[in-house]
């Protein structure tokens, strides 16, 4: 059965933080979600010390083979989250994974101690494509201020504790070796990359927010090669992502040394995306496996 950080997982295929609602996608198919749920385990959205109203509209901009969203991390903040969302979230089948950013050490802190005090959640991703307003860098692109917020951490809590790597930053494989340093249990990659587009109608930039992020199938080799070369680096279990459509793109990631794959833009077109690619996955391992010598010739 497949597993991460201890975690049993029916299949190995989850979601991408922030491209799938649970609580609305319940409200819209009732009770029989449940019963069917597509994603092995649930990562939460995001969520931040404090509520955030988001980046002003527009937020989401087609692209040839994915899209740029700047949604701007939207959220109730901790204390709505704890109070309204963990509840409704802790009645999913499935172990539930809760995303967590902020902008300095502290504020980082109170997050995993408010949150790893509930049962209900089975680990913590680390979202860190965010500013230490201390040091003024982006935390993901740097491998010693990750470490340092790891050994900040990491005494907080038993709970598996997950670091989403950014893809913007020139070597993603030392910042995943600087969040091994501090303990961290495991990596994930890749989260959006920086794009931008122009509106061709008024020829403004076409997001509110000027810049958003890629995802998708555009991002896939991109995804492949950090992939690899994190794998290359550290001994860490890794969650791969970035562009998975279906049970072959998911099979590249394994292949290339992911314990577990994750889906996300593929959710806004294809709601039942998780289980499909797992049933997709499941048969393109087995047709690998059929296509394997039966003979032994030696
Ligand atoms: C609309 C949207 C919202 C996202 N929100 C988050 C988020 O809240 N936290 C996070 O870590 N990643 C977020 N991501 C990044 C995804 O989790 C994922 O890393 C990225 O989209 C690459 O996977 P994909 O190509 O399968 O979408 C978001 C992506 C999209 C498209």
């Amino acid at each position: 059965m497949p597993e991460l950080c201890g975690i049993e997982l029916a299949t190995p295929v989850i979601n991408a933080s922030g491209t799938y609602d649970a609580i609305a996608a319940r409200q819209a198919f009732g009770d029989a979600l449940l019963e069917d749920f597509p994603f092995a385990a649930f990562v939460s959205k995001t969520i931040t010390p404090e509520p955030r109203a988001g980046n002003p509209p527009r937020r989401i901009w087609e692209t040839p083979a994915g899209m740029i969203n700047s949604i701007g991390l939207p959220n109730k903040g901790l204390e709505g989250f704890l109070a309204e969302d963990l509840p409704r979230l802790a009645e999913l089948p499935v172990p539930l994974i809760v995303s967590v950013m902020a902008t300095t050490r502290e504020d980082f802190a109170r997050c995993i101690e408010r949150v790893a005090r509930r049962r209900e959640v089975a680990a913590i991703e680390l979202n860190i494509s965010c500013p230490n307003v201390h040091s003024g860098l982006i935390v993901g692109e740097n491998p010693s201020e990750t470490e340092a917020l790891l050994d900040a951490l990491r005494p907080l809590t038993e709970k598996p504790l997950i670091v989403k790597l950014t893809p913007n930053t020139a070597d993603p494989a030392s910042v995943a070796a600087g969040a091994e340093r501090g303990g961290a249990d495991a990596v994930s990659l890749i989260n959006t990359l920086k794009g931008t587009a122009i509106d061709p109608v008024t020829g403004a930039p076409a997001l509110g927010n000027g810049y958003g992020g890629l995802s998708g199938p555009a991002v896939r080799p991109v995804a492949l090669e950090q992939l690899r070369s994190v794998r290359a680096r550290v001994e860490l279990p890794i969650v791969g992502m970035g562009g998975i459509s279906s049970g072959a793109d998911a099979a590249e990631f394994l292949a290339l040394g992911a314990a577990v794959v994750a889906v996300g833009t593929e959710s806004f077109r294809d709601p039942r995306a998780g289980s499909r690619i797992a049933t997709e996955l499941e048969s393109s391992l087995l047709s690998e496996r059929s296509a394997e010598p039966v003979l032994d010739l030696d």
